[in-house]
Parts: C-alpha cells; sequence; structure tokens
C-alpha cells in the first residue's frame, strides 16, 4: 500500500510539490503507519467472504457518506462564490451519490443473507452535525481535515475492490465494479484537496500539525470498525457462551430445586 506522499503525487502529476506538503505527508503517514493501517488489509480480506458483515460494514458508509454530503454542503454555504465552493458543492454531490450506492448495496446484501442489520448509526450523523454547528470558519483546517479523510476513504476502496478481486460468487462482481465508480470519485476528491493543500503550504501557510492530526483522528476512527468487524465475529459465539452458562445454572438450580415450584 503506498503512503501518503506516494498518492498526492501520483495524483499531481506534472504539478511540483512543495517542501512543506511533502514534509507534512511524510509525517502523517510516519504517524498512523504503525496502527490500523496495518489490519486494512487482512479486515478487507474477511469482510468480502462474509456478505452479512459487508450488508452491515455498506450500512455504515452509506450514514458516512450521508455525514459528510450535508457537512460539505453546510460548510460551502459558509463561503463567498469562489472556485473552492464550487467544488465542495459538486464534492457534496458526490458524496450524495455515494450514500445512494451503499444503500443499495445494503439493500442488495441484506436480502442475499436474510438479514437485516439494526444498528443505529445516527451518531455519525450527530458528530458531523456537532462539528459544523463548531466549525470556526478556518477552511484551510477544514479542507486538511477532508483530505485526511478521502485519504482514509481511498486506502478502504482500494484494499476492499483489491480482496474482491479474488473472490469468486455472485455478489463479488457487483460489489467490486460499484466500489470502483466509487474510488474514481475519492481520486478527484483528493487530487483537489491536495491540490489546495500545496498551493496554501506553497504560499507559506502553516498546516503540517493539522494535517498530521487529521490522519491521526481518522486512523484512530478506523479502530470502530476494527472493533464492529471482532463484535460482528464474537457475538454469535458470546450468545452460545451465554446460552451455555444459562444451561449451566439451570441445572445447577435444578439440582438445588430452586426452580421448582
Ligand atoms: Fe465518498
Ligand atoms: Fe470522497
Amino acid at each position: 500500500m503506498e503512503n501518503a506522499l506516494e498518492v498526492v503525487r501520483q495524483l499531481l502529476l506534472g504539478e511540483c510539490i512543495c517542501d512543506a506538503f511533502e514534509d507534512a505527508l511524510v509525517e502523517a503517514s510516519a504517524a498512523t503507519k504503525c496502527s490500523s493501517f496495518v489490519l486494512r488489509e487482512p479486515l478487507a480480506i474477511v469482510a468480502v467472504s462474509h456478505p452479512a458483515l459487508l450488508h452491515r460494514n455498506c450500512r455504515r458508509h452509506s450514514v458516512s457518506e450521508l455525514a459528510t454530503a450535508k457537512t460539505l454542503r453546510a460548510i460551502a454555504a459558509t463561503l463567498k462564490p469562489t472556485k473552492l465552493r464550487d467544488a465542495l458543492l459538486k464534492h457534496a454531490q458526490d458524496e450524495y451519490r455515494h450514500a445512494r450506492i451503499f444503500r443499495g448495496l445494503a439493500r442488495y446484501l441484506g436480502k442475499l443473507t436474510e438479514q437485516t442489520d439494526v444498528t443505529d448509526y445516527q451518531w455519525i450523523l450527530d458528530n458531523d452535525a456537532y462539528f459544523v454547528a463548531h466549525y470556526n470558519g478556518d477552511v484551510t483546517n477544514f479542507i486538511c481535515d477532508l483530505f485526511a479523510g478521502e485519504f482514509r476513504t481511498y486506502r478502504f476502496l482500494t484494499t476492499y475492490v483489491a480482496a474482491l478481486s479474488d473472490k469468486t460468487g455472485n455478489y463479488a462482481p457487483k460489489l467490486r465494479n460499484a466500489f470502483i465508480a466509487v474510488l474514481d470519485d475519492e481520486h478527484r476528491h483528493l487530487a483537489y484537496t491536495a491540490h489546495y493543500l500545496n498551493d496554501w503550504m506553497r504560499s507559506g501557510i502553516q498546516l503540517k500539525d493539522s494535517l498530521v492530526r487529521g490522519f491521526r483522528a481518522y486512523d484512530q476512527n478506523s479502530w470502530i470498525e476494527v472493533s464492529a468487524t471482532a463484535e460482528f465475529f464474537c457475538k454469535p459465539l458470546v450468545a452460545s457462551l451465554v446460552g451455555h452458562l444459562a444451561d449451566g445454572l439451570h441445572q445447577e438450580a435444578t439440582s438445588m430445586s430452586l426452580w421448582r415450584s
């Protein structure tokens, strides 16, 4: 998996990356290299073999994309008419479309597995609404955060597409094609945010700390995904252990005449 600097080099082909941006990207990559990053590929390999887990993940991604779309539209509304505002509004439209794509995939996988995830993801929308309500008007820091989030999505989708390429079965090509379509948009989002960060840092705006903070925050957030995957596999085991425990207690209680009427 490429680091952030390699990815930006490919995205900004022909555009000179300034020293400050290069330095910030190296530090941001180093700050997240040894944490949840190392689990991305194995997690994707596990997930693509379990449609019920994919169903849950797609439901969650659908809400995340919707939250991002709403945030982008709200922040764009605070800006004067500029190219950046237009780009953020276009970006918001893409994220609304991604929310619909993931929602459609979640429905399809739900029918396929005859399972319905009922997890309440309202907290994702609440978090973003809180962020917008407390936004301090610093759009340069917002773009740092956005770039870090897009980079995380890029990594997640790239590992999923690779894992699905090795997979046979009826749902794999459908998911792979949908993920590739979303990935194309995420490339564009990374490219334009990288372009702005490069320009700003070249002009002397100090954004390294903000970028590193963004990468760290999204990396920590990724542990929620790790935890959700562990929970998915643990739940039946815990339920069966609780069942055994209850049986054991019942037998013990019966032998002690405690449950007799
Ligand atoms: Fe997206
Ligand atoms: Fe995006």
